[in-house]
């Protein structure tokens, strides 16, 4: 794949003066259409995807599983078929995946590939060849991989597959389900048990769908945490997958709502699951209006609608073992703590420092930036709010990072001043709509003429 290097694309957050307001749908969960190329190239028969998300991570996914023999091709009607080939059925790819700004792309690919006789060679842009990868790595080679990585185990990186693999049973240093899915995707073409231990529940969309595709999966609660067992080589069928919104993205609209006076707005169909609500959690503690309606179950995973009202807030602590439930969320939650009255002291962020850039130092220059009192530590964030608009009027560099780019341009929409951010293409990763989405509800996101 050629890697086309654009231009960096400022925007402008404008002023939301008349409250953001109406219906909308956010694009697909991104975990989850990941998991589903995935699992749909390994299913026998035929997967159909419905409300895969279009956003350039997944579309790397797309390309490097093309690449690895277990294509999924978009039809007319907007849904994605994979024609799987069975577990045991990827072959070696002749090319480099490029997996861009991936990091769950590349962790769940590197463990898919680990358990098959091939090498397969790795790299991505500037923000994922700095990301730290032998968190999967060293999993991997106790199952009887090998990985060749630059220093710090950091992409470009190859791994070099075994014919052998060992079921391994492993308990997480770091709670992520990044490495909970690498591990377990490993385990799918290896003989014998393996088994995941985790000491904080991340969310759990790879048991859930790999339940859903017929493989043997327990999930027990032991002394020393989650402990979930696949029994490998398992045969599974293809099947039909619908993908819910995407809460990590509900969460830009749903800060819009209650930042900007006069705001009244639903999002339906959102991803509802019990590891990824933190954020919602969150927001009911500080005060927020926020509804849950229409609750379902669809396709194994919980989903709802949102109704959000604007109204005051105010801060809260934020308990560490929260965190694996809103990881992507607190930079947009830090941003909603600017608006709040009082202190919002989140605690337990040290892997905010290994995301797509160091997410915690980010959003602590960028809200200082915007007449912000914010504080940081080794892996807290305190935000102070005085319950009135911040002053905003910076203009951030978002350093590849979408989160960030997207939680400032909410900031800019009720500042005093509005937020610019230096390049608003990393968006595209997780919410190629957002710019559109957003205007469609009250916001005049624009580009930034220089
Ligand atoms: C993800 C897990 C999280 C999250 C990432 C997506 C996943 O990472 O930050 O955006 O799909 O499993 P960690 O598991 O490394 O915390």
């Amino acid at each position: 794949m050629s890697k086309t290097q654009s231009l960096p694309r400022p925007l402008h957050s404008g002023t939301a003066s008349k409250g953001i307001k109406g219906r909308i749908r956010v694009p697909g969960d991104k975990s989850i259409s990941h998991r589903s190329l995935m699992l749909g190239a390994l299913a026998l028969g035929e997967t159909e995807i419905h409300g895969l998300l279009e956003g350039e991570d997944v579309l790397r996914t797309a390309e490097a599983m093309r690449l690895l023999g277990g294509a999924a091709e978009r039809g007319e009607d907007g849904v994605w078929r994979a024609r799987g080939r069975g577990i045991g059925g990827l072959r070696e790819a002749a090319e480099v995946l490029d997996l861009g700004n991936a990091g769950t792309g590349t962790r769940l690919l590197m463990g898919l590939v680990a358990a098959y006789p091939m090498v397969t060679f790795f790299t991505g842009d500037a923000s994922l060849r700095s990301r730290p990868m032998a968190r999967v790595s060293d999993p991997l080679k106790l199952m009887g991989a090998q990985v060749i990585a630059r220093q710090g185990g950091r992409p470009p990186l190859a791994v070099i597959g075994t014919k052998d693999p060992l079921p391994i049973t492993y308990k997480l240093p770091v709670a992520s389900a990044q490495v909970k899915s690498a591990i377990l995707l490993a385990g799918l073409n290896t003989p014998g048990v393996t088994t995941v231990i985790e000491p904080e529940p991340t969310r759990d969309h790879t048991e859930l769908m790999l339940k859903g595709f017929g493989a043997k999966l327990v999930v027990e609660q032991t002394k020393e945490g989650r402990a979930v067992s696949l029994t490998g080589q398992p045969e599974i069928t293809g099947r039909k997958i619908v993908v819910p919104g995407d809460p990590s993205s509900a969460a830009f609209p749903i800060a819009a709502a209650l930042v900007v006076q006069g705001s009244e707005l639903t999002i339906e169909n959102v991803g509802l699951n019990p590891h990824r609500i933190g954020l919602i959690e969150t927001l009911l503690e500080m005060g927020a209006d926020i509804r849950i309606e229409n609750e379902r179950i669809e396709a194994g995973e919980r989903v709802g609608d949102l109704r959000v009202k604007h109204g005051a807030l105010r801060g809260v602590t934020v308990p560490p073992e929260r965190a694996p439930s809103m990881i992507d969320e607190y930079p947009i939650l830090s941003v909603i703590a600017a608006y709040a009255e009082g202190e919002t002291r989140m605690l337990g962020l040290g892997e905010l420092r290994v995301k797509e850039s160091d997410r915690l130092g980010a959003m602590a220059r960028g809200l200082k930036a915007c007449g912000v009192d914010v504080s940081e530590g080794p892996d807290w964030l305190s935000v102070k709010g005085t319950g009135k608009p911040p002053a905003g009027g910076a203009e951030i560099a978002v350093n590849l990072d979408h989160r960030p780019a997207m939680s400032f341009l909410v900031l800019g929409l009720a500042a005093r001043k509005p937020v610019t951010i230096d390049d608003g293409s990393p968006i595209d990763t997780s919410f190629p709509t957002f710019v559109d989405l957003m205007n469609g509800i009250g916001t005049g996101i624009r580009l930034q003429n220089r």
